[in-house]
Formats: structure tokens, C-alpha cells, sequence
């Protein structure tokens, strides 16, 4: 049986799709077989950042509507064979959706799937609410701005009042200069913020961007920085190991000392 990850934030715009990406194609890469569920209902954003917008068909309301099968709405991505791709509403009809439509697709995902990683939309929307009811666990992104940690902290809130699922966060577009300069928040102050497991950082690249308007994720290239970010999320993710390893004792003194 899958598990189903609600990735989430308070604020929009602070890398959720990004780290559901990333996550997603490293976790395929070792094996598991994982679907990506974009949740931003009427909107879209994986398939683009994936470069796969020419191959996305149908969806959730489709499948529900028997318009086509679960198997003909999944679109795989281009270079991982186990990493697929689930579009929730594609079209405007937004209203016609409902949480049994996803739930009764979500437990078929969970027959095929390992992970299954529900690309939330920011805020506290309908597609918020269908993450909340349906995830099994939540990663909460944040960057280290501090409207994005009081937003990231107040859905953390919410989290914890309405269920008790594991909650840990990724702290997103980190920048060792940012945190030098003063200019952005210190680590420490931001986890004594959110006060929640952190399974790791990725730092502020230029190539993340130039990856994603490309439709092709830089965390497929095993000599980049965000490769090692997002190995190093997955082992803490999967548990394997304490998060943040993979950084210089000096790098890490900076960025923690506060
Ligand atoms: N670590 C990073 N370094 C630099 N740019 C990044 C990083 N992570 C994400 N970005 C860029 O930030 C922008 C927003 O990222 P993304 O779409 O993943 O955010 P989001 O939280 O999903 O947004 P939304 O709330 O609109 O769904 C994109 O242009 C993306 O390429
Ligand atoms: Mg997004």
C-alpha cells in the first residue's frame, strides 16, 4: 500500500512543485515507483516544469467521468521509467471536483505506487483541504523569509489541529550569503520557528529555474548541487539517515550559527 504525501506551504511561490519534483525523480531513481498528483485544481505546473504539457490528455474528473482509465491518464516522465505524473483537473470545471473522486483514485494509485506526492496548491483552498483529508504525511516548504516561515508555521497550525499525521519540513532557496549578509533568516531562528523535523535544504541555483523552464529538472544531473540536496532529503525522508549530511562542517557552522 502507497503513501501519500501532502508537500505544502503557507506561502505560494516558496518551491512546493520544485520539491515535489525533485523528491519524486530521486526516490524513482532508487527504485520506488512514485506519482506525481498536481493538486494546484484549474492550474497547471508539474507537466510544465516537466516538459511533458504536450502529453498530458486527461485527469482526475476524467477518470471519475469514465472517460478514460487511470492507466491512460498517467503520463510518465521522460527519463524515469517508475515516475509518473497525475493530473487532478486540468480543465476549468474545478467545481465539478470532489474529495471521493480523488480519494477513490488515490487508494488505485496506492495498488501501483510506493509514494505518491500531492503537489498542493499554496494557502488554504479546496485543493489544501483535499490534501490535508487525503495525505498520509506532509512536508511543509518554506524559504527563510520570514512571511514565508510565519505562513509556513501557521499551516503547520493547521496541520497539527486537524490530524496527527507526521509533519517535517525542506527549507527552500537557501543561500549561504543571504544568511552571511544578515539579509535573510538564520536557520536556527527559523527552525526554532517551526519547531518540526527538518529532512533538509536546497540552496538558492539559478539552474533549478533554467531546469524547470526548460522541462528538464537539473536533479537529473548527478553532478549538481541540487542532485545532492535532494539525495540528502531523501534519506532523511525515507529516515535512512539525520538530515543536512551532505555539507561542510564550515558551511553548516555558518548557516546554524545564530
Ligand atoms: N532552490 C531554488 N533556487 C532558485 N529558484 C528556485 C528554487 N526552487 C524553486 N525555484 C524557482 O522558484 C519559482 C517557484 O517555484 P515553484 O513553482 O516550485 O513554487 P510553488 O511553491 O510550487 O509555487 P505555487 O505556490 O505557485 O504553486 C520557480 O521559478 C522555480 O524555478
Ligand atoms: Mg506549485
Amino acid at each position: 500500500m502507497g503513501c501519500c504525501i501532502g508537500i505544502t506551504s503557507g506561502k505560494g511561490g516558496v518551491g512546493k512543485s520544485s520539491i515535489c519534483i525533485g523528491l519524486g525523480i530521486v526516490l524513482a531513481k532508487s527504485g520506488y515507483r512514485v506519482c506525481l498528483l498536481d493538486m494546484d485544481l484549474g492550474l497547471k505546473n508539474l507537466d510544465v516544469m516537466l516538459g511533458l504539457e504536450n502529453r498530458v490528455f486527461y485527469d482526475v474528473l476524467d477518470i471519475y467521468e469514465g472517460k478514460c482509465s487511470l492507466n491512460q491518464a498517467l503520463v510518465q516522465a521522460k527519463h524515469t521509467e517508475n515516475l509518473m505524473l497525475l493530473a487532478a483537473c486540468k480543465s476549468i470545471h474545478v467545481h465539478k471536483m470532489n474529495q471521493n473522486m480523488l480519494k477513490d483514485v488515490i487508494e488505485e494509485l496506492q495498488q501501483k505506487f510506493d509514494y505518491i506526492l500531492l503537489d498542493a496548491p499554496a494557502g488554504i483552498e479546496s485543493g489544501f483541504a483535499y490534501t490535508l483529508d487525503l495525505a498520509d504525511r506532509f512536508i511543509v516548504v518554506t524559504t527563510l523569509d520570514m512571511t514565508a516561515l510565519q505562513d509556513a508555521d501557521r499551516i503547520i497550525g493547521i496541520l497539527m489541529r486537524e490530524s496527527s499525521k507526521k509533519i517535517q519540513c525542506v527549507i527552500n532557496r537557501m543561500s549561504p550569503k543571504y544568511i552571511d549578509k544578515g539579509i535573510s533568516i538564520q536557520m536556527n531562528q527559523a527552525l526554532d520557528t517551526l519547531c518540526i523535523e527538518c529532512i533538509g535544504i536546497v540552496y538558492e541555483d539559478e539552474t533549478i529555474i533554467k531546469g524547470y523552464n526548460h522541462g528538464q529538472p537539473i536533479v537529473y544531473n548527478k553532478n549538481s548541487k541540487a542532485w545532492h540536496c535532494f539525495e540528502s532529503i531523501k534519506k532523511a525522508f525515507l529516515g535512512e539517515e539525520l538530515a543536512i549530511p551532505k555539507y561542510s562542517k564550515s558551511l553548516l557552522k555558518r548557516i546554524f550559527s545564530s
